[in-house]
């Protein structure tokens, strides 16, 4: 089922099939549009006024200055007439907006770039395009972890989760706007490019080349991706469960190896996943390790990124695991994050309970046995009300908690039905936690609120379970 060929030269040809698989994958997408609103954790981010439709980024790099050259298109729909409207952005000096092919104004303010078109937006769709020439800068979380543009010993790569977007890409910096996108990322002679998606053409640009990348499955800002540097390049693919063939790209760091493990478990990871959850929701899969020493690894959409040394299989469950829960069915506030964390970190307990390890229940029963002082009891996962708890244990482990408990209490088989129908009824989609305890209320034909309340809202570790 799974072919392997390495190669580091052309890789265009496959790619054409592979945008094909795409533009079908984008025609049967039936999710509505969710509303964008500003998010309630970083009350700056994001705009109410609009809503994206696709980002197309072209952009010039220079690794061993860091300068990029970019412009960015942003296709949009006003939802109301508007005389100015704002774009997050937090990167190098903006050399011109031009809205609706006319020269506009703009300023920056903090992270906000405001936009005064020359003529009022009317309701209904428009363009923007923004140039910027300079250095990408990182940016610091809350909780003291680097993202945003990232340099590497030989490029850079930009990893997004939560807010670091704004460095490099003017948007509508939210989760709820989800948008296509399209990357055209030029780099000299012997440098490589990936971004989110299939590749769609590799073509000469001066001495090097122009690589150009389109995500057609909807997208979250903190889920783009980009990398650029000296990168060693496997193609393979892997047959998903509906019978479509998935191209995977693998870019590993040269000189920093070590990602053999997650490149050859993907297909069975995607298998796994697949029969818990239904068909991989995106067209293409792979990752990108890179000598970027963020601490983390990241679910970023179709191809994960991986800091040096890789990942181990459990790593690779995990963020295989979020393209169902986090990237296709995404938060719509920050505050929902334990959705996708702790479903994602679910999914490596059942993995590893299939695989002679401990079973999601045994991982809750040593959890458990944590003395009520314990970190992980507090803040309840959706609680929390300082950003540097975003990534905290509650929201992995205790929310990884309430679905073993959930599960204890409507049966394996309801479970099993809710998650199946979760992912499907709200593919490609924006969701809440409320929507989540309705569907399971649907699904199992029990009243849960008490159950979710004590396991997500109420603070302490919670009792009788
Ligand atoms: N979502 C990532 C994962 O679960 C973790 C991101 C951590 N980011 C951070 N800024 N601390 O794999
Ligand atoms: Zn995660």
């Amino acid at each position: 089922m799974t072919s392997l060929r390495r190669r580091t030269a052309s890789l265009l040809a496959s790619s054409l099939t592979a945008s094909l698989a795409g533009a079908v994958a984008a025609s049967v997408l039936t999710a509505p549009p969710a509303a964008a609103k500003p998010d309630t954790l970083f009350p700056s981010m994001g705009n109410g006024g609009y809503q994206v439709r696709s980002y197309d980024v072209a952009l010039d790099y220079e690794p061993l200055t860091n300068r990029a050259i970019a412009t960015v298109r942003i296709r949009a729909v006003a939802r109301k007439a508007m005389n100015r409207f704002h774009l997050d952005f937090s990167g190098p000096e903006v050399t011109a907006v031009v809205v609706d092919q006319q020269p506009a104004g703009f300023v920056r303010r903090g992270d906000e770039l405001v936009v005064t078109p020359a003529e009022p937006l009317e309701k209904g769709r428009f363009s923007a395009v923004v140039s910027y020439d300079g250095e990408p800068p990182e940016h610091t979380d809350p909780d003291g972890s680097t993202e945003g543009w990232v340099r590497t010993t030989d490029g850079a790569v930009a990893v997004n989760e939560p807010i670091g977007a704004m460095t490099w890409l003017p948007s509508n910096n939210t989760p709820g706007d989800k948008a296509r996108f399209t990357f055209r990322v030029s780099a000299p002679a012997g440098y490589s490019v990936v971004a989110n998606g299939e590749l769609v053409e590799t073509a000469p640009h001066g001495t090097g080349t122009t690589w150009t990348w389109r995500q057609d499955e909807p997208m979250s800002t903190y889920l783009a991706m980009v990398g650029i540097g000296r990168y060693d390049v496997t193609e393979s693919s892997t047959t998903s469960i509906d019978g479509r063939e998935l191209p995977l790209w693998f870019f590993e760091d040269s000189a920093v190896g070590g990602a053999r493990t997650a490149r050859q478990v993907l297909p069975e990871v995607i298998a796994f996943c697949e029969r818990l959850f239904g068909a991989y929701p995106f067209s293409s899969g792979g990752h990108v390790v890179d000598d970027a020493y963020v601490g983390y690894a990241l679910e970023t959409q179709t191809r994960p990124f991986y800091p040096p040394g890789g990942a181990s299989t459990s790593t690779v469950v995990h963020e295989t695991a979020h393209q169902w829960f986090g990237n296709s069915v995404t938060l719509t506030d920050w505050h929902d994050i334990w959705l996708a964390e702790g479903w994602a970190t679910y999914a490596e307990w059942l993995w590893s309970g299939a695989h002679d390890g401990r079973t999601p229940r045994e991982h809750f029963d040593a959890l458990y046995a944590r003395d009520a002082d314990d970190d992980l009891w507090s803040p309840a996962p959706t609680e929390f009300t300082d950003p540097a708890d975003l990534f905290g244990e509650p929201v992995y482990h205790r929310g990884a908690m309430t679905l073993v408990v959930l599960r204890r209490e409507i049966g394996s088989r309801d479970f099993r039905r809710l998650g199946r129908k979760w992912a499907a009824k709200h593919a490609y989609g924006n969701v809440t936690t409320r929507d989540f305890e309705r569907l399971a209320e649907k699904v199992s034909g029990e009243r849960l609120d008490d159950l979710f309340d004590d396991w997500l809202r109420l603070d302490g570790k919670p009792k009788g379970y």
